[in-house]
């Protein structure tokens, strides 16, 4: 091929790529290729653009005529690395390189990693608990009533954690799996926030927390899947009287939109205000995070695996909704979440 139909055809590709001359100068390059090494480079000495050792070495070596090489190239130009799988090839005169971007599958890669080390952790604590016990009620407590009551109350709540942990990965994954599919039940919001509140009545009462429900907008109706819309809410309402502090007030509104700046379409807003301590604003971008607790401790005792609100996310996605946090510390938080009504 000459170098005219080299540039043409290499032009035409989708990945970056780079034809290196018999002179061992850049014959040809493409769009994305100049993307990771800048303008103006044909004609250049290869070192001179590539300069990390093991591509060079690569090159030299397809030069020597060695086959098809595959080495690594990381672009540390932009504000993050990314990674390329790149191979080298030699084609008649010329040596043909072509790069991989390998970031997005190595961070999944990596993320999955992370997953499974945060769930195998999660379980671990409980399970270490419960063997201790086990092996505590086998031998010195045997006799002792009083003790064997007490450590069997710590067991079943050890128990009782893993059980949740175990419902809240099955949600998020079933959460995720149809995250595309827009809902389209009718929901009475209203009835749904009331039936919600009931519920956590138990809860509210044992940590001395009054939950006041404000209906500005009433009958207002969502296209929406109502058993993870409880979902939502419960965590919320939850979290609020979680980490709200006892004797003060949790507040929950429902006022309807006429037009939300960021959906861009009429919408209804729900959100949740506590009086509690509230969060420092370098945890509120993360809270969404799987298993992201700000005290982990404290969020341990009062039983959460901080998998809630990565679940609220996933189900307000795929109501095309949107979730916002504000909080002050020592002031209390609020959680707002905007529902698209049309
Ligand atoms: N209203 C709130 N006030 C203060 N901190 C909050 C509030 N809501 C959430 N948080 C913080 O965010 C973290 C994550 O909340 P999330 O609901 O995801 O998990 P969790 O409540 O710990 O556990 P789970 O919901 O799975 O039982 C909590 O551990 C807590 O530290
Ligand atoms: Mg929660």
């Amino acid at each position: 091929m000459n170098t005219e139909n080299i540039a043409l055809f290499v032009a035409a590709l989708p990945i970056p790529v780079m034809v290196i001359g018999p002179d061992d100068r850049i014959e040809a390059v493409n769009q994305p290729g100049e993307a990771i090494f800048g303008p103006h480079l044909i004609g250049r000495h290869h070192v001179s653009v590539v300069r990390q050792p093991a591509m060079v070495a690569a090159i030299a070596e397809a030069r020597a005529g060695k086959d098809r090489q595959v080495t690594r190239f990381i672009n540390r130009d932009g504000a993050k690395d990314i990674r390329y799988r790149v191979a080298v090839a030699p084609a008649g005169e010329q040596i043909i390189v072509t790069f991989e971007d390998q970031t997005a599958s190595e961070e999944a890669g990596q993320m999955r990693r992370d997953f499974v080390a945060n769930v195998s952790h999660e379980l671990r604590t409980p399970l270490t608990a419960l063997l201790g016990f086990i092996e505590t009620l086998s031998g010195a407590a045997r006799d002792d009533p009083a003790a064997r009551d007490r450590f069997l109350e710590i067991m079943a709540h050890e128990a009782s954690r893993m059980t949740r942990l175990v419902d809240d990965l099955l949600s998020l994954s079933r959460v995720e799996e149809d995250e595309r599919v827009r809902p389209k039940e009718h929901v009475d919001l209203s009835a749904l926030l009331s039936s919600v509140i009931k519920g956590l009545e138990p809860q509210a009462e044992a940590a001395e927390v009054v939950v006041m429900l404000d209906i500005q907008s009433p009958d207002v109706m969502v296209a929406g899947d109502a058993g993870q819309l409880v979902q939502v809410f419960t965590n919320i309402i939850e979290n609020a009287i979680k980490y709200g502090a006892s004797g003060k007030q949790v507040t929950v509104t429902l006022v309807g939109r006429q037009n939300d700046v960021r959906l861009r379409v009429e919408a209804v807003e729900i959100s949740v205000s506590d009086q509690g301590e509230g969060v420092a604003s370098h945890h509120i971008a993360r809270l969404t995070e799987r298993f992201y607790r700000v005290d982990s401790h404290r969020s341990r005792e009062v039983g959460g695996t901080g998998l809630g609100l990565a679940i609220v996310k996933h189900i307000i996605n795929r109501h095309r909704g949107r979730m916002q946090i504000e909080s002050e510390e020592g002031e209390g938080t609020k959680v707002s979440v905007f529902l698209p009504t049309s």
